[in-house]
């Protein structure tokens, strides 16, 4: 009998998503594979997630039609080149203090037939992919997100074409800034770490770059900005984490909703802190939040790269019966660590290697050993 694989994917999209389902459904189904392996495969996509395999009822074939999408490599065969999820996304968590949903997910796996997951996504997804691996169910993780802060691997997907909306972006801005002599705060996504900020704005060469891991003071930015205007630039772009904080004050909301996943959602520093500028140094400060546009667009290269690679990696795990792991990358190698791993802490900027706190901007000074 063949080996049915489901594959889902959770939480925030991002570009780099389509290529991994489609390199993990070629993988599974090719038929040169398959023969030396003496094993078939078949592949079904998962709609929304966790939330598809809370919600779908095996027997009911309109739930079924509604919740599941049989892949094939005809369906599959031009999805790499396409952001978001063709599969759609959600951030249900089957583990919510609301209500626990756990069992029925394992009850409709069996229901499908379901014999090994592909779960897509990042620290939320991969957590309950981990916890459910706990409790029997066959998965492997494939790591995916802009904020890059999955531990046990230097590569996720999404990260690479966010970095480079933001740069593009940010070159959009510097004509309109240096037209008016004007200061931007540019507010990038990221969460709790400040990788994404810190790399588009090296990449896109701010002048300062504020990250969660190291709380600024609006004096000391006031004071950059002036030494710089003092030395004959019209204009100065600050790149500014939407997690990234005042010296002795929290974080700023957007609202105050929290997700299933106890998440609030962070936005407006970049606003405050434009505002703080204008009345402290007097230079006039305009923002911009990059918000969602920073997961839109189509997968960069290295994106479509790591997805065919992670995809195919997925599929090979399940061949060796090797559950429990997360695909990964690390020193340029694809390998596997445990799900365990993946998820136990965050991956945030290690400051004292990476950020000039002198600077608020990363360190200038060689890394090498
Ligand atoms: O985790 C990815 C991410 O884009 C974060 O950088 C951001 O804080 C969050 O998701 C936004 O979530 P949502 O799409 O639910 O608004």
């Amino acid at each position: 009998m063949a080996k049915r694989i489901g594959i889902l994917t959770g939480g925030g999209d991002c570009p780099g998503l389509n290529g991994a389902i489609k390199w993990a459904t070629k993988t599974a189904l090719d038929p040169l594979l398959a023969k030396s392996r003496r094993e078939k495969m078949e592949v079904v996509g998962i709609r929304e997630g966790w939330k598809g395999l809370v919600e779908v009822d095996p027997d009911d074939q309109t739930s079924l039609d509604r919740w599941i999408l049989p892949l094939d490599e005809m369906v599959v065969r031009t999805w790499d080149r396409y952001g978001g999820s063709n599969l759609g996304t959600s951030r249900v968590n089957p583990f919510s203090s609301q209500e626990d949903r756990s069992e029925a997910v394992i009850e409709h796996l069996k229901g499908l037939k379901i014999d090994a997951l592909v779960a897509i996504g990042g620290e939320d997804t991969l957590g309950v992919a981990n916890r459910l691996f706990k409790m029997g169910v066959k998965i492997v993780g494939i790591p995916k997100t802009i904020d890059s802060d999955l531990s046990g691997t230097d590569y996720t997907l999404g990260y690479d074409s966010a970095l480079n909306v933001i740069t593009e972006e940010v070159d959009k801005l510097r004509t309109t800034a240096g037209s008016h002599s004007r200061i931007f705060i540019v507010e990038t996504m990221g969460r709790h770490a400040g990788w994404l900020t810190l790399e588009s704005g090296e990449a896109a060469g701010a002048y300062i770059i504020l990250i969660p891991e190291y709380e600024f003071e609006v004096d000391r930015v006031c004071q950059l900005l002036e030494e710089r205007r003092d030395a004959g630039a019209r204009y100065s772009i600050v790149v500014v984490s939407e997690g990234a904080k005042v010296k002795g004050e929290g974080e700023i909301y957007y609202n105050d909703k929290e997700d299933d996943f106890g998440h609030k959602a962070l936005g407006g520093i970049a606003r405050f802190l434009a505002k703080a500028i204008e009345k402290r140094c007097g230079f006039e400060t305009r923002h911009v939040i990059l918000s969602h546009l920073q997961r839109g667009g189509s997968p960069s290269a290295r994106d479509r790269l790591m997805g065919r690679r992670f995809g195919i990696a997925a599929v090979d795990l399940i061949m060796r019966d090797n559950y429990g792991r997360m695909v990964s990358s690390l020193k340029g190698e694809i390998t596997s660590v445990p799900l365990e791993q993946a998820v136990e802490k965050l991956r945030t900027v290690d400051v004292e290697r990476y950020y000039d706190t002198r600077r608020y901007n990363g360190r200038m000074s060689t890394l090498l050993p």
